[in-house]
Parts: structure tokens; sequence; C-alpha cells
């Protein structure tokens, strides 16, 4: 075994050319551990010289003290000098970095207004109990005029300009109406349901008018059904989906061939009491169509009229929402304006 001097002398130079060898943190970490650590070199020279005489002892514990030192030392240096090294790597690589240039903008997507709305206004009617149904957009003439009591030559056509189709008897359907029949004929009474879909007319457009638009239809059908509950499912709707509870309607004569009688639902405004810009100064919003549903669509949706009553109402989705969020152009909605959309 060789003298603890000499290993000493071994050690010191093993030391010197592993700590100028190593060129990363890690690196010299993993020398300190292998000469400085618990279970280290300098530990394991330490305990050789408690087996030592006395006078021994006292020159070679000096040595192996100073050694310890002095390899402390080197690591701290080493250390420091690489973590220096290591910041003016970063300072060099971002020098050119500015902190006040632009950064492009990333936007998250989120859900249309159409898809909003919608599912917050058949939550309110699936509150109430109704089923939710939806028809296709391409039509018959039967399911939109003929079976809703619109015959051939009835000028109540006139009313909703249609597009129609080449295939003979074929159109876009012009409201949700419709469903009302789709949904009776595979349906019995007692029944409730709201179809929420988009519907097509042939016409001008205007801040006010739109060829494509979107509609929610209302269909409830049971025993002595009456015009009663159709005043209280709507005041009830309305109150809901505008979250105020001083909400008043208004029932006025009006003239739809499905429904007898045919009745205009308006609401209070939400937004005064004197007159403003959204109701046009007259404190009441036209907002339903509706009625108790005509004993011939009754009949064409194989429901027996003698036996069954119900109710029916249809409302435009944009003008209500229009009305909600204070929209001036309900061609908006179809517009794909990012400035718009993000807002909802
Ligand atoms: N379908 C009518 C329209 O598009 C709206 C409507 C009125 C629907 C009265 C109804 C109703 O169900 O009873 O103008």
């Amino acid at each position: 075994m060789p003298m603890l001097r000499d290993q000493i002398t071994s050690a010191e130079q093993k030391f010197s050319e592993e700590i100028s060898a190593a060129a990363s943190l890690d690196a010299i970490e993993k020398v300190r551990i292998a000469f400085l650590g618990r279970k280290g070199l300098l530990g394991e020279l330490m305990a050789q010289l408690k087996q030592l005489e006395a006078d021994e002892k006292r020159v070679l514990g000096p040595v192996l003290q100073k050694f310890k030192a002095v390899a402390q030392a080197a690591y701290e240096a080493k250390k420091t000098e690489l973590q220096e090294g290591a910041l003016r790597g970063t300072r060099e690589r971002l020098k050119d970095f500015d902190v006040t240039a632009y950064r492009y903008q990333t936007f998250t997507g989120g859900l249309h207004i159409y898809t909003e709305i919608i599912e917050e206004l058949t939550r309110i009617f699936i509150s109430m109990g109704y089923e939710v149904a939806d028809g296709p957009e391409v039509e018959s003439d039967y399911y939109n005029f003929e079976a809703l009591n619109i015959p051939a030559d009835h000028p109540a056509r006139d009313m909703q300009d249609t597009f129609w189709l080449k295939q003979q008897g074929m159109l876009l359907r012009t409201h949700t109406s419709p469903v009302q029949i789709r949904y009776m004929e595979t349906h019995k009474p007692p029944l409730a349901v709201v179809v929420p879909g988009r519907v097509y007319r042939h016409e001008q457009t205007d801040a006010t008018h739109d060829f494509v638009f979107t509609q929610l239809e209302g269909l409830l059908v049971g025993k002595d059904i009456s015009v009663g509950n159709l005043l209280a499912t709507a005041r009830a709707f309305l109150r809901a989906i505008f979250g105020k509870n001083d909400i008043g309607i208004r029932a006025r004569p009006g003239y739809f061939p499905f429904v007898e009688p045919a009745i205009e639902i308006d609401m209070s405004c939400p937004f005064c009491t004197t007159g403003c810009s959204v109701c046009k100064r007259t404190c009441w919003i036209e907002l339903l169509g509706s009625g108790l549903v005509h004993p011939n669509v009754l009949k064409a949706g194989g429901i027996d009229p003698t036996k069954y009553t119900g109710f029916a109402f249809g409302m435009g989705i944009e003008r209500l929402a229009m009305v909600k969020y204070g929209i001036n152009d309900i061609r908006l909605f179809h517009s794909s304006k990012l400035a718009f959309l993000q807002q909802f």
C-alpha cells in the first residue's frame, strides 16, 4: 500500500486535472462529490490518517487539511466561472430581444352567438318540460303551407316570399312551423316541443331583414289548453331569457292561418319605462306570433281536434338577440366579423 503522503499527492493531481476538465455545473458537482463528498476520496484519506502514529499525524494532518481547503476553493471558483459564463451566454443570445416589440395576437375560439342563444332558449323550455326537435330545411309545399292550413291559392302565401326549388313542389322552408306537423305525425298528445332552426325568405335585406335567419317554434298540445296557458308560458319564458321578473306582456289580435285565434305577443321594454330607442319610444317590443292551433292543423298532424287543443308560437331568434344584446343590424350574425363575434 503506497504511503499516505504519496496518495495525497496523487489525489491532489487527479483533483486538479478533473476540476479543470469539467465544463459544466453538473460535471464539477460530480468532481466535488468524488473528492469532497461524504464518501469521497478525502474522507478515505482522513480515515487512513487516523490509523497513523501521532508524529506522522502531526505532519500529514495539516497537508490533508490544506488539500481540502484548496480543493474546496478551486471548486467554488470554477462554479462561479461556469455560472457567469452561462449568464453571459444568455445575455449574448438575448441581446437582440426587443421587449417592446409587438406580439402577434393569438385568438382562442369560442361558441358562436347562435349556439349560445339557442342553447339558452332551449334550456329554458327544457326546464318547462319541452322536448327539442328539428326538421329539414328543404321542405315540401305540403308541410310548409298545405298542412298548415295555407292552400295553394291562399293570399297568406304572399306573407312569406318563398325560394322555390327546381324540383316541383319543393322549397326552402320559410318558417319552422312545418316541424309542428312532422312532430305531431310521430308523437301523441300530450306533447310539448320547441324547434330552433334556419329559415329562408326571398326578400331584400336591410338592417332588420335577412334572407336567411333563425326561428324558434313552439307547440304544446293536450286537453283543455287555452290562451291562458299560452300567455303564462310566454311571460315565464321572456322573464327567464331577460332575467327580469317585472317583464309584462301584451296580447294583440294577429293573423296566421295555422292558428285561431292568432295572437301577437309584445313584451314590455326591459330597458325603459318611458320610451327608448330599443322600443322605438312605445315601451313595447313585438316578439312572438302565436295562437291556438287551428283544428285543420291538428287534423293534418293526425290529432283529433274534438279531443285536444293546443297552442303554438314562433319567434325570430336574431330579433330576440338584437333586443337582448343591443345589436343594430341582423346581417352581422352571418358576417363572420371577429369584432362582432368576440363580444359574446
Ligand atoms: N310561422 C310564423 C312566421 O314565420 C310565426 C308563427 C306565428 C308561428 C304564429 C306560430 C304561430 O307557431 O302560432 O311568421
